[in-house]
C-alpha cells in the first residue's frame, strides 16, 4: 500500500464565468430546491422518528431546506450498542484499509461531491462561496489526507530496542470502548475531523452535530457510506446536548470525547466525566478545542495597510464567527489615524446578504440566539459614554439574521467587549500610546483568559520578538505580520490552551496520538 505524500487542495475561485461557478450554482439551486427529510444513521441504517427540527438558511429564516428527525436517549443507547458491535471487525482491519476509505472520502469531496457539500455549508451555516470553499472542501480533504499520512508514521515508527533473545514491540490499541464526537456549527470541517481523526485509529464513534449544522452533517454520512465506511463506525444522532449527554457519560464503554465549541459546554462535561469517573472501564481521553478571544496588536512600526487588511479580514471573514476570529485589535496612537481611515474605506465596500449572491462579503450570522446576543453587546455599546461606535450598529433579523460588520473604539482595555467571546462580526479596537508597548503585552497576557490565536504586526524585528516571548502563553497559533486567521492543515496545526483548549492540535499526529492506547509486548526467545 503506497501512501500518497498529503499536499495542500488547491482552492477553486469560483470566478465569474468560470465552469466551478456554473457547477457551485447549480448544486445551490438544486439544494434550496429539495425539501428532504434527514435521518439519523445508526449501525447503517437510517432512522427516521416523528419528532422534527428544521433546517432553514440563517440568511433566509423562513426558507425551509428540509426537515430533520430528532432522536432521544434510546437512540443514543442504540448508537452506542451499534458502535460496539462494529468494532471488533473495524480494529481488526489493516490500519492500510482503514486509511484507504478515508482517502476515498477525500476524493469524492474533491471531486463529485466538492459542489454539493460547498452549497450544503453555504446555505446550512451561511458562508460565502470562498468561504466553504476553504472550510468544506480544502481543510476537510486537507484533515482526510494528511491525518493518513500522520497515521502512517504512527504505525510506521522505528520499533524500540530489542536485545538478543528479545523481540520488544508497541503496539497501537484503538481506545477501549467507544469515542463520543461532539461538533461545533462553523467548519464543516472540524466537524468531520472529530469523527473520522478517532475512527481512522480504528475507533468506533457517536457523532452529534450542531443543529445549525445539520444540512451538511447528513451529506458528510451519505459520503463516508458511499466510500466504503462500514456500519456502525460512525453513528450520526440528532439528539439534544444535555440528553445525549446523560447516556454518553454514563455508559461505562464511554472511552474518549473529541470536542470541539464553546468553554462552558467543555467545562461542564468535564465535570460530568470527572463525576462519573469511577464508571468508566478506562480513563477516558478528553480532547477539546474551545473558546476563543482572538487578538491582533499593531506595533508603531507596522505597515497600514498590511495592519488594515489583516484587521478586516480576520475579523469580518465568516461573520467573525471563525473561532480565530480577530475581535480585540490594539493599536499603536501613531498609526491609528491611517489604519481607522483605511479599515472605514474597505468597509464601505463590504456588500451583505445570502450566500446565493456571491457579490455579498458578509452573510448573517448563525441563529436568533447569536443574534440576539450580539445586538445586545452593540446596543450597550451604543448607551455606554466611554465608548464609540464608528462603523456598522445596525442589525436586523426580519428575513435573516444580519449584524453590520461593527467597529467599537474602547478607551478601557478591560471593556466587555475586549473579554468576553462575543462569536460576530463586532470587533473592539484599543488605541494605547506608542512608548506603552510593554504596558500593552502585559494587559493583553493578563486579559487572554482564551489562548487560541493572537496576531502582532510590526516591522521593528525587536518588537516582535518582545510580543512573541510577552504573549508565549496567549495564544497556541501566533501569527507575525498576518490576520490570526486560517491555518491551513499541514503548515500551522490548529488549537489553543487556556480556556480555549487541550491544545492537541487539530490535523496533526499529537492529535492522532489521543486515540490510540500503545500497549508494550515483550516476547522472549
Ligand atoms: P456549542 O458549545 O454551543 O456547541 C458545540 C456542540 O455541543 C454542539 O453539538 C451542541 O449541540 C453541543 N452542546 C451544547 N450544549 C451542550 C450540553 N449542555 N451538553 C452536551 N452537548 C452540548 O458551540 P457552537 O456554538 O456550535 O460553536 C461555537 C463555539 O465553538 C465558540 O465558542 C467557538 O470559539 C468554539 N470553537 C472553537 C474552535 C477551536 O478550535 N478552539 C473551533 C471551532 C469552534
Ligand atoms: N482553520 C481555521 C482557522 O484557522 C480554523 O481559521
Amino acid at each position: 500500500f503506497n501512501v500518497p505524500t498529503a499536499v495542500n487542495e488547491p482552492i477553486q475561485d469560483y470566478a465569474p464565468g468560470s465552469r466551478e461557478r456554473e457547477l457551485l450554482q447549480s448544486a445551490l439551486a438544486e439544494a434550496r430546491a429539495v425539501e428532504g427529510d434527514i435521518p439519523m444513521y445508526i449501525g447503517g441504517k437510517a432512522v427516521h422518528t416523528d419528532k422534527k427540527g428544521k433546517v432553514t438558511p440563517p440568511h433566509d429564516h423562513q426558507h425551509l431546506l428540509a426537515q430533520y428527525s430528532i432522536g432521544d436517549k434510546t437512540h443514543v443507547q442504540q448508537a452506542i450498542d451499534a458502535a460496539l458491535a462494529a468494532k471488533p471487525q473495524w480494529e481488526n482491519l489493516a490500519w492500510e484499509q482503514r486509511a484507504s476509505i478515508f482517502l476515498k472520502i477525500a476524493d469524492l469531496i474533491a471531486g463529485p461531491y466538492r459542489y454539493k457539500l460547498n452549497a450544503s455549508t453555504m446555505l446550512g451555516q451561511s458562508k460565502n462561496a470562498y468561504q466553504a470553499e476553504i472550510d468544506s472542501a480544502c481543510e476537510l480533504i486537507d484533515f482526510l489526507r494528511f491525518n493518513v499520512n500522520y497515521m502512517t508514521e504512527i504505525y510506521q515508527q522505528q520499533p524500540p530496542v530489542s536485545p538478543k533473545g528479545v523481540w520488544n514491540r508497541v503496539e497501537q490499541r484503538p481506545l477501549e470502548g467507544f469515542v463520543f464526537a461532539l461538533t461545533p456549527f462553523n467548519f464543516t470541517a472540524i466537524a468531520a475531523n472529530l469523527p473520522t481523526s478517532a475512527a481512522l485509529m480504528g475507533n468506533v464513534v457517536v457523532w452529534k452535530p450542531a443543529d445549525t449544522q445539520v444540512y451538511a452533517a447528513n451529506l458528510l454520512m451519505e459520503i463516508f457510506r458511499e466510500a466504503g465506511l462500514p456500519d456502525g463506525v460512525i453513528n450520526l444522532v440528532y439528539v439534544d446536548g444535555p440528553e445525549a449527554g446523560e447516556v454518553i457519560f454514563n455508559s461505562p464503554d464511554f472511552a474518549g470525547i473529541h470536542f470541539t465549541g464553546s468553554t462552558a459546554v467543555f467545562q461542564n462535561i468535564w465535570k460530568t466525566i470527572g463525576n462519573n469517573i469511577h464508571k468508566y472501564k478506562t480513563y477516558p481521553r478528553i480532547v477539546g478545542e474551545t473558546g476563543g478571544k482572538d487578538f491582533i496588536l499593531v506595533h508603531g512600526s507596522a505597515d497600514a495597510e498590511v495592519s488594515s487588511t489583516a484587521i478586516l479580514r480576520g475579523a469580518f471573514e465568516y461573520q467573525g464567527q471563525k473561532c480565530s476570529a480577530a475581535s480585540r485589535v490594539y493599536i499603536a496612537k501613531s498609526l491609528w489615524p491611517s489604519i481607522k481611515e483605511l479599515m472605514l474605506r474597505d468597509l464601505a465596500t463590504f456588500k451583505m446578504g445570502g450566500t446565493e449572491d456571491f457579490g455579498n462579503f458578509i452573510n448573517a450570522v448563525i441563529d436568533e440566539r447569536s443574534f440576539d446576543k450580539l445586538a445586545k453587546y452593540i446596543d450597550s455599546a451604543k448607551a455606554d459614554g466611554s465608548v464609540e461606535i464608528i462603523a456598522g450598529g445596525n442589525y436586523d433579523k426580519s428575513k435573516g439574521y444580519f449584524i453590520e460588520p461593527t467597529v467599537i473604539v474602547a478607551d478601557d482595555p478591560k471593556y466587555i467587549t475586549m473579554c468576553e467571546e462575543l462569536f460576530g462580526p463586532v470587533l473592539t479596537v484599543f488605541v494605547y500610546e506608542d512608548e506603552a508597548f510593554d504596558d500593552i503585552l502585559t494587559t493583553i497576557d493578563s486579559t487572554s483568559i482564551y489562548a487560541l490565536t493572537g496576531a502582532v504586526i510590526a516591522q521593528d524585528r525587536y518588537a516582535i520578538e518582545k510580543a512573541s516571548n510577552a504573549l508565549r502563553n496567549a495564544a497556541g497559533n501566533f501569527y507575525i505580520n498576518d490576520k490570526c486567521t486560517g491555518a491551513v492543515v499541514g503548515q500551522q496545526p490548529f488549537g489553543g490552551a487556556r480556556g480555549s483548549g487541550t491544545n492537541d492540535k487539530a490535523g496533526s499526529m499529537i492529535n492522532l496520538l489521543r486515540w490510540v492506547s500503545p500497549r508494550t509486548i515483550k516476547e522472549s526467545f
